[in-house]
């Protein structure tokens, strides 16, 4: 069998692969991995590498799966720069939203913003998070449109840019991210057509619904009522819960099936208990949590509950203006003390899971040919510990990746 490519030489390849006993991280050392036809088709010791038209030594280096953001908003136009640095100067995230800015500025900025327009912005990020920063599925979210044509829009933009950079996209709907100001008073009425109008005609463009459950957004029964009829239509179920405020949300979307429940700042026991006992995998932001200065989600007692935890970058123009996957793998491991495994994991495999794919964030034989290989800083070892020590000294050297889809 000859390869199209092979990578070898590796100090140490880590497939994220448990079940190969070796170790969470499934490490292979002196590691080779070969692909051909955008599949992984061999792993394992660089002296038993098979023959390839094309041969890259990465003596020196980590080879790990292509990384795996599993929260992102990143079709937006505009751009809260000024947001920002009030931030700095003092100024409250929710007194931006309840004055008619923040999330909201973005709504303006992205419907008046053509199709195209979005689909270019987006495919320039997704570009980006791919060639220079390794991350090769993204999970991506509407909901800075709030009405159908833009909210469509947004999903087919995810998409299309997806395509065009060549990064696996999955979507979700976030048309309730807050209730539009032209629904001020009438919140009951957005909330009904979301349910009516917005969820059945986003049936195969979304894989995803989520609900941002909080102050300033929505309360817990009306995410109940969008969440239960996404489930109808056999949508996968998120949610943004437990962020700025305490309000049940996690419990309640884990006891509707939810794949993740995403943010966690103010989670308690019985929102734990259920997402473990559901199954429903924890979505870490860290760039969100430090933005906004929040404080650390219970990460001890998420892990003793066993609840799967992933580490995302929630890129958005507002509360998490974090692009690089592996630098908030880092801070998850200093803010929240996640171990480095947990953290890598959290990066690849787990993020994975919580978006329902199993073709990538590992390599195994049959998956998609997505890796990348991370020189260590300066004169330090080439060991899971060290890429995520060195933050920022750690080097992307090689991206592969198979067709996008
Ligand atoms: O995930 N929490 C709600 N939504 C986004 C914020 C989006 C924004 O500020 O534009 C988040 O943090
Ligand atoms: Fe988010």
């Amino acid at each position: 069998m000859k390869a199209d490519l092979v990578v070898r030489d590796l100090d140490v390849l880590l497939t994220m692969d448990e079940a190969r006993g070796e170790g969470p991280l499934g490490p292979i050392p002196n590691g080779a991995v070969a692909f051909r036809d955008e599949t992984v088709v061999w792993l394992g010791p660089s002296q038993e590498a098979p023959e390839a038209s094309r041969v890259v030594v990465a003596k020196g280096e980590v080879g790990l799966p292509g990384l795996v953001d599993a929260h992102t908003h990143a079709v937006w136009a505009g751009s809260r720069t000024d947001e920002w640095e009030a931030r700095l100067r003092g100024a409250a995230y929710q007194d931006a939203l309840a004055k008619g800015g923040g999330i909201h500025s973005t709504v303006t900025a992205t419907r008046a913003a053509q199709p195209e327009t979005l689909t270019e912005l987006t495919t320039a990020r997704l570009r980006h998070l791919a060639e220079a920063r390794g991350t090769t599925t993204v999970e991506v979210k509407s909901g800075y449109g709030l009405d159908q044509a833009t909210e469509v829009a947004m999903l087919k933009a995810a998409r299309e840019a997806g395509i065009r950079a060549g990064v696996n996209v999955m979507t979700t709907f976030l048309g309730a991210h807050v209730v539009p100001k032209e629904y001020a008073n009438r919140r009951d009425a957005y909330v009904t057509e979301l349910v009516q109008v917005h969820l059945p005609a986003i049936v195969g463009l979304a894989d995803f619904v989520d609900v941002f459950v909080d102050e300033g957004a929505f309360t817990v029964d009306e995410g109940r009522r969008i969440l239960t009829a996404a489930k109808n239509l056999g949508f996968g179920l998120k949610i943004h819960a437990e962020q700025l405020t305490y309000t049940g949300a996690a419990q309640m979307a884990a006891e509707l099936g939810a794949v993740s429940a995403d943010h966690l700042e103010q989670i308690d026991e019985a929102g734990i208990e259920a997402m473990a006992r559901h199954g429903t995998s924890a979505g870490l932001l860290p760039g969100a949590m430090l933005s906004l200065r929040l404080p650390s989600p219970p990460v001890a007692a998420l892990r003793e509950a066993g609840v799967s935890l992933f580490v995302a970058t929630d890129l958005n123009p507002g509360s998490s203006t974090f692009y690089d996957l592996l630098t908030c793998a880092s801070l998850a491991c200093l803010t929240m003390g996640l171990t480095v495994e947990e953290s890598l994991l959290g990066i690849t495999s787990r993020a994975a899971t919580a978006l329902g794919r199993s073709d990538v964030g590992r390599l195994t034989v049959g998956g998609k040919a997505d890796f990348v290989a991370l020189r260590p800083a300066p004169g330090e070892p080439a060991t899971p510990a060290s890429i995520l020590q060195h933050v920022g000294g750690t080097r992307l050297t090689s991206v592969v990746r198979g067709a996008a889809a």
